[in-house]
Parts: structure tokens; sequence; C-alpha cells
């Protein structure tokens, strides 16, 4: 497995997979791998001849510099899962590479980043749009990899290829969950054990508001049912449920058919060390 730590040594490895005729998956990371991100190093292998993951911590898509400070950084023991799952090169950049002095071009979705979670996390979803499209451009990849856990990024991505005719095909993957239900993140080591327990209540109301859709619930009725769930778990503080029309993210109600994804939200842990936790499931009614 090849370390790049420049864009000049990305794109030499690049350029030497494409003189081999091999195509490229790309997996972009923020490292702290968990099986999670290595389902979509399966994914990207399964599809490519060589695969490229990338880990870097990206300032920008932070809106609290704390967040940024905490975020687990595990090189190693990310280097070591990377290089078992046959990955062909890792690029981790450093942020002087990404953002130079001077750089002052963004990439946004104007609609898509600033609704949901993009109104709690103002900048978010803009500095995810502009590092995508940066790697996008560096690794030149014929496909890219993404979570569909985070159901709103996944959307701006997609958006943002589409928008900017992108030629990397942008592909999600389904959620890897614990045992008990809980959906893989990074964020799942900062939880006490009581809370870790506790967690499984997002997967639990998801299963439930399936049933419901299922059974011919309204969307109104889902939400209801999401919330009691939720609510009834004293360690969880619920922040948000929508649902939404897949692709567009537009609010449904009533019984709307087609596909929609449920998004949920909810805080875990004391006020001063909140772990937020969101989990997702696109249903086609
Ligand atoms: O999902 C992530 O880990 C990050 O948002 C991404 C897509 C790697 C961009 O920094």
């Amino acid at each position: 497995m090849q370390i790049c730590r420049s864009i000049s040594d990305v794109r030499a490895a690049v350029r030497a997979m494409r003189q081999k005729g091999q195509t490229i998956g790309l997996v972009p990371t923020m490292g702290a791998l968990h099986a999670g991100h290595m389902a979509l190093v399966a994914a990207a292998k399964a599809d490519n001849d060589a695969v490229i993951a990338t880990i870097f911590v990206n300032p920008t898509q932070f809106g609290n510099p704390e967040d940024l400070l905490k975020y687990p950084r595990t090189e190693e023991a990310d280097l070591a899962l990377l290089e078992a799952a046959g990955v062909s090169a890792v690029f981790l950049p450093g942020v002087e590479d990404m953002y130079p002095d001077g750089a002052e071009t963004i990439v946004e979705t104007t609609k898509l980043a600033n609704m949901l979670h993009g109104l709690v996390r103002p900048g978010h979803y803009r500095g995810v749009c502009t590092v995508v499209t940066k790697l996008f451009n560096i690794a030149t990849a014929d496909n890219a990899y993404f979570g569909e856990k985070d159901y709103q990024q996944l959307q701006v991505i997609r958006r943002m290829a589409m928008d900017l005719n992108v030629p990397t095909a942008v592909h999600g993957v389904p959620t890897v969950r614990e045992t008990d239900g809980l959906a893989m993140s990074s964020r799942n080591v900062r939880l006490n054990a009581a809370d870790r327990a506790a967690a499984v209540v997002l997967n639990a109301a998801l299963t439930q508001a399936e049933r419901a859709a299922a059974s011919g619930a309204s969307i109104e009725q889902i939400a209801a049912e999401i919330r009691a769930i939720i609510t009834a778990e004293p360690r969880a503080r619920l922040v948000a449920i929508d649902i939404v029309q897949a692709l567009t993210l537009a609010p449904v109600s009533g019984h709307p058919g087609g596909t929609i994804g449920i998004m949920i939200s909810a805080e875990f842990g004391p006020a001063d060390n909140t772990v937020l936790l969101i989990d997702q499931r696109e249903i086609t009614l």
C-alpha cells in the first residue's frame, strides 16, 4: 500500500494505476476507521481494480474548534486496517496542502446544505462539499463511496457532483451496525457504558418506523412513534426527526409514496461532553 502525503505523490500513484489500465475507487474518510468505513472500502474493492482511501480531518467542516481538536486521530491503526483490506494507496494530506495560504474558493449546494442538519451546523456541508470536490479533482477516480448514515451529506455530494458534471460516480453504502443495532460511528467510543446501552434506542425507533410505514401509517403517525420511543429513553435527548423525500430532502406529509428518508438525531451524555448521534433509514413506500 502506497502512503501518499502530498498531492503530487497521489497524482503519481493515480498515473501509475491508469498506465496499468486500472479503474479507481475513492473512499474519502476523516480516519478513526471502523467497520462502517471498511464497508466503503469493500464496496470500492468490489467495483474497481484499485482503491485509494483518504484520511483528512477537514477543518472547514467543523463549526466548533473544540470538536476539531477532540476528533479522534488513530493513523497507525487506520493504516493497518486499510493495508489488511487491500487498499492500493492512502492519501494523508496536511491542512496546508488542502488549504494553502490564499485559498478562497468554496463549493456549496445552496439549498440542500442549508436545511435540516445544515441549519444547526452552519457551513458544515459547504466544508464537506469543498473538500470532497478537491479530493475528486486530485484522485480523478471512476467511483467514490460514502456512507448512507449521513443521509444529508450523501444527497449534498450527489447534487454537487451532478451540478458540477463531476465524472466520478457517487455511490451510497448501507449503514453498518453493531450486533445490538447501534449504527457504527467514530463518536460511539465517547459514550459511557450506560449511554452506549441507551443509544440502541435510535435503531429501535427506526425499526418501529419501518414497521409502521409498512402497515400504512401516515408520516405524522410515523414521526409520533419515533418521538414516543426516543423520549421514553431517559438518557437520550431527542434533537430532530426529519422525514423527507429522498434526493431533494423536501419534507413529506400524509401518505406520499415513493422513497423517503427518515433522519433522526439525539444527544447523550453530560452537557459538557455531549455526544450527538445520528441514524437514518431509507424506505420505499
Ligand atoms: O463523512 C466523512 O467522513 C467526511 O465528511 C468526508 C466525506 C470524508 C469529508 O471530509
